[in-house]
């Protein structure tokens, strides 16, 4: 008797301490159906938790479940609590379909957040649009993921526009008209960036003076980095994701290549300092936000975010938030949470107040925002300049 008792208070503390530990870190996505309340709203997740582009799923991550546990702890969607089912799609496309599948069929969600990257977006926004789910992408720009169809939405600009930011940096601000652009030809995000990039600079009078591409599986990056260097560019266009650049930037500055690189919102990862070193310092990347903006409500956001996960948040993260936030305002106000009202709910929200700046989704469901510029110096990136409309030239 005794030691029955004995064995179920050790495997009862066992259990405690396992249910405290997740409760601390997850509360939001208790694994095992029966932590889960019976009256909770099941809403999923896909992103890359493991893999190439990590930090890009983790961040967005934190930022849903910040956004869900505040949610959660002010009451809920009129009284019910959310609970949200994550999938580790490891930043493949592959695997993007199937994890969508999974929340649909196996979790019963009634809407999904995700993904970061357009490629894995566009894998799982097709099996959404196919169930009529509707999904809220925090980050993907590629003008293709919300074409895939009217479930589909955004709370980021797009492409078009993040690559006419940077054409006009470039053009008015470095005072540069010779660009040399190197694209991740198996990216959906870097292909359609390097289109619409050279539209702009093009158009701005701009040459672009060598075009070359690499694949997802590179890792050296010399030969055309050579070929880059031949044709004397006055900066390099990167449009790829932080862990391609940084190994880039070491090569190209290994061979003597001093001239500023510049990319967009996939250079946004502690790591792309962690790996790239002095290499990146001095070049610049558009982005949704800058965590040095002084603005209170960006203030506010790294101070509670920091609070929670005891590092800066970056901008992943706050599009994290943002996107689950306007997906619980979305909810709050539906005739019902069938997926008919929650998209025609989504679908009317405007100025919605997000960290990363008002929301109101467009005709096309993505949303209007401006755009910043940061600068890697010594190491940190700073707010260089915000930009809110391309077809306007900066001052100097
Ligand atoms: N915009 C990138 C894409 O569509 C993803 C991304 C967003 C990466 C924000 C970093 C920061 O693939």
């Amino acid at each position: 008797m005794k030691s029955n008792q004995f064995k179920f208070s050790v495997a009862g503390a066992i259990v405690l301490v396992t249910l405290g530990l997740a409760g601390c870190k997850s509360p939001a996505k208790t694994s095992g159906s029966s932590a889960i309340p019976s009256n909770a709203i099941l809403v999923g997740e896909y992103g890359s938790l493991t893999g190439q582009q990590a930090t890009f799923g983790t961040s967005t991550d934190n930022g849903i479940e910040l956004a869900t546990n505040q949610l959660n702890a002010a009451g809920g969607i009129n009284g019910r609590p959310v609970h949200v089912f994550v999938e580790d799609d490891q930043g493949l496309p592959t695997n993007a379909g199937t994890a969508v599948t999974k929340l649909i069929d196996e979790d019963h969600v009634i809407s999904i957040l995700g993904e970061v990257a357009s490629s894995c977006s566009l894998a799982g926004g097709k099996v959404c649009q196919q169930n009529g789910i509707p999904m809220i992408s925090p980050s993907s720009t590629n003008t293709k993921v919300t074409e895939i169809g009217n479930d589909i939405f955004r709370v980021c600009f797009i492409d078009p526009f993040q690559a006419a930011v940077d054409a006009r940096f470039i053009h008015d601000k470095l005072g540069m008209t010779r660009v040399a652009v190197f694209t991740n030809t198996d990216n959906d995000y870097s292909l359609g960036f390097t289109k619409n990039f050279i539209q702009a600079f093009t158009a701005m009078g701009g040459t672009i003076v060598i075009q070359k591409g690499y694949g997802a599986s590179d890792t050296n990056y010399q030969g055309a980095l050579t070929a880059i260097q031949q044709a004397k560019p006055q900066c390099i266009l990167i449009p790829g994701y932080y862990n391609e650049v940084a190994a880039i930037a070491k090569q190209a500055r290994g061979m003597g290549i001093t001239c500023p690189l510049v990319g967009g919102d996939g250079w946004d990862s502690p790591d792309l300092i962690k790996n790239g070193g002095s290499a990146i310092n001095g070049c610049y990347f558009s982005d949704h936000l800058a965590m040095d903006d002084p603005n209170p409500v960006v203030q506010n956001f790294v101070k509670t975010y920091k609070a929670a996960y005891n590092h800066e948040p970056d901008s992943l993260a706050a599009l994290g938030y943002d996107s689950a936030n306007l997906l619980y305002a979305a909810m709050k106000r539906a005739k019902s949470l069938s997926p008919d009202d929650i998209r025609q709910a989504i679908s009317t929200i405007k100025d919605f107040p997000g960290v990363t700046g008002n929301i109101t989704i467009n005709a096309q469901r993505n949303a209007d925002k401006p755009a910043v510029i940061i600068k890697i110096v010594n190491g940190q990136f700073k707010l260089d300049c915000k930009i809110a409309n391309p077809n306007v030239p900066l001052a100097k």
